[in-house]
């Protein structure tokens, strides 16, 4: 079946089948990460929408919004390639008319980590999030680990707010070298990108540690000395995004935030801190 572009609900509503749908919400400049996504929609569901919306409200007003990469062709053809049913993109018109103001409050867990660095950005998020979740009114929806945070919000809504939606996370796909898929990667010179590898790379020192404060220590001496502006390192509970300490068991995420040129980075791993037994 050919791809179906909806800009509205009416769209939505004649391009809605009968069966089971899955949404996979989406800034667009899409990328594998993104295409992951897709196909895991895809096993979930009969019929899959992608939106495309470039989404002002997550954006602080000294951040990247009118700059963010839009490649909607190229997006198409992705979404047609991987068998996308319905591309949702709506118009910042039809998503904010003059006049809207109710929007979703993202709580304590939206002030910590990434929600300390970014203000507001996670009412943000949640609000064009449950937004798109009206619209296209979804049993499934698919979010990347990529933004660990971000899913964990999205999981605390869909509980805090009784929404019907089963939410999945997908792992983060990586560049061979290990350089987590970004659309803002394209920002990257040559010279910044070697940079940004270290990144990837002080969490993997983190992960091959056993406790949290060994853990943060290796991965803070890959980070020290380099270019990368460090925003944030966290260790952290993966349903709350609080700190962990020495006695935390269970699986964490090492998460890591930090600017290298002018390009904000973000990144992260899951490590499971299960007790140890020693002979
Ligand atoms: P965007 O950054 O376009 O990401 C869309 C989805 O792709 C998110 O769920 C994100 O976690 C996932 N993703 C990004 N990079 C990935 C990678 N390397 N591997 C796997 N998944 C990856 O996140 C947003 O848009 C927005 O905040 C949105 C949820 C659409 C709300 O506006």
């Amino acid at each position: 079946m050919d791809l179906i572009v909806a800009r509205n609900r009416t769209d939505l509503v004649k391009a809605r089948g009968g069966g089971s749908l899955a949404l996979v919400p989406t800034m667009g400049a899409l990328h594998e990460g993104h295409r992951s996504l897709i196909r895991e929609a895809r096993v979930r569901a009969e019929q899959v929408v992608v939106s495309i919306f470039v989404n002002p409200l997550q954006f602080a007003p000294n951040e990247d919004f009118s700059r963010y990469p839009r490649t909607f062709d190229a997006d198409l053809e992705a979404c047609q390639a991987e068998g996308v049913d319905v591309v949702l993109a709506p118009s910042a018109e039809d998503m904010y008319p003059p006049g809207s103001q109710v929007s979703v409050r993202s709580g304590e867990m939206g002030a910590v980590v990434e929600g300390a660095c970014r203000p507001g950005h996670f009412d943000g998020v949640l609000t064009v999030v449950l937004k798109l979740f009206n619209l296209v009114q979804p049993d499934v929806a698919v979010f990347g680990q990529k933004d660990a945070q971000q899913l964990a919000m999205i999981r605390r809504m869909v509980a805090d707010l009784d929404l019907p939606i089963d939410i999945v996370g997908a792992p983060t796909v990586r560049e061979p070298d290990g350089l987590a898929l970004s659309s803002r990667n394209r920002y990257l010179s040559a010279a910044e990108r070697e940079v940004a590898l270290t990144l990837s790379r002080a969490l993997r020192a983190g992960a091959a540690e056993f406790a949290p404060s060994r853990i943060r220590a290796a991965a803070t001496a890959v980070l020290e000395g380099s270019e990368v502006a460090l925003d944030y390192l966290a260790l952290v509970d993966p349903a709350t995004f609080a700190e962990v300490g020495d006695t935390y068991q269970g699986e964490a995420v090492l998460a890591v935030a930090g600017t290298v040129g002018a390009t904000r980075l973000i990144d992260n791993v899951v490590i499971n801190l299960e007790p140890r037994v020693y002979a």
